[in-house]
């Protein structure tokens, strides 16, 4: 655990002008406000090829793992894509494991084009459970998003404090303690066949 709390952002779209990045960098800065050190992980500068367990030793997922791991709380943010989360936060969540996120505190937040981002979320709740990470109940959907923002600039208040409240939660329960693993941790192991 790090004094003061360490608090990344995973942005899980690749797109130039993500909504998602967006609302992760006010994420960062609420963590910022409340005393944390942040780093927003862009994904389109990790060179990470689709997971492929025969072939997993890049240098990109060696610094994606040791970033994940030295994190005290780690958001991740998602566009929906086809009802789910996206596909390069899925690429980037199979290259990690028990040893990035046991125990680790876990932000969700999701961008979306229509007027319901919750599944998503759902979703990668489920993913965090079974990578025993412990997921803050608050959560941040965004709907609607080209609606959300002037720029850089949050026009929807209620989701701006959403997000913030976010980004606050990853601070004050960066470093709880741990609890018992969740039966989803248990039986959702990895094949070592
Ligand atoms: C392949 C694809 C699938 C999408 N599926 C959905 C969807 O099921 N529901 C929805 O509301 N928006 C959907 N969208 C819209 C995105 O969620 C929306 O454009 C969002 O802003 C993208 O996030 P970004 O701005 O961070 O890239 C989809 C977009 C793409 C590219």
């Amino acid at each position: 655990m790090s004094d003061p709390p360490h608090v990344i952002a995973v942005c899980g779209s690749l797109r130039d002008e993500s909504y998602t990045r967006r609302a992760l960098r006010h994420a960062l800065d609420a963590a910022a406000e409340r005393g944390a050190t942040t780093e927003l992980v862009d994904l389109r500068e990790y060179d990470l090829p689709v997971y492929d367990p025969d072939d997993d030793e890049f240098p990109a997922a060696d610094r994606l793992r040791e970033t994940v791991q030295a994190a005290d709380s780690v958001i991740l943010g998602t566009p929906v894509y086809h009802g789910s989360y996206a596909t390069p936060l899925k690429n980037a969540l199979d290259y990690c494991g028990f040893d990035e996120f046991d125990n680790t505190t876990v932000g969700l937040l999701c961008v979306s084009g229509g007027g319901f981002p919750v599944t998503s979320l759902d979703h990668l709740r489920s993913v965090c459970r079974a990578l025993n990470a412990w997921v803050i109940p608050h959560q941040a959907a965004l709907p609607k998003a080209r609606t959300m923002f002037d720029g850089e600039t949050f026009v929807d208040e209620s989701a701006a404090e959403r997000v913030a409240t976010l980004g606050h939660r990853a601070v004050e329960y960066a470093n709880i303690e741990p609890d018992p693993r969740c039966l989803e941790s248990t039986e959702n192991v990895g094949a070592d066949d």
